[in-house]
């Protein structure tokens, strides 16, 4: 059964707003879609950067750094130069907070690739 991490409380992410945690040395980006929270990686499939740093409009986010766009809801990348998506997380609002399950799925991208089957 996946183990959840209180990320805060549901008033932390405002509708529009996303936000970067830290969960076990992992970034996870928390946004909210009209009231909806969405959980994932907060990396970028195709270099190393936030995803929460870009621009967040709708359920898309944008990437900062060569603009990716990615669907926040399905963690689809939506446009070049990305084309994996990121891994979604799990998420449950209990009492009031916002608690998440890590994918065990993981972005790799930079030095790390060549490393790893
Ligand atoms: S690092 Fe995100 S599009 Fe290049």
């Amino acid at each position: 059964m996946a183990e959840f991490h209180k990320l805060g409380p549901v008033d932390e992410v405002s509708p529009g707003e996303i936000k970067q945690y830290v969960v076990e040395d992992r970034f996870v980006a928390l946004c909210n879609v009209d009231g909806e929270f969405h959980a994932f990686e907060d990396v970028c499939t195709h270099q190393f950067t936030h995803l929460s740093e870009g621009e967040f409009e709708d359920s898309v986010v944008t990437c900062p750094l060569h603009g990716a766009k990615f669907d926040v809801k399905s963690g689809a990348a939506k446009s070049l130069p990305a084309v994996k998506p990121v891994p979604k997380h799990e998420v449950k609002v209990e009492d009031g907070n916002v608690y998440v399950a890590l994918n065990t799925k993981r972005v790799k991208v930079g030095g790390r690739r060549g490393l790893r089957r």
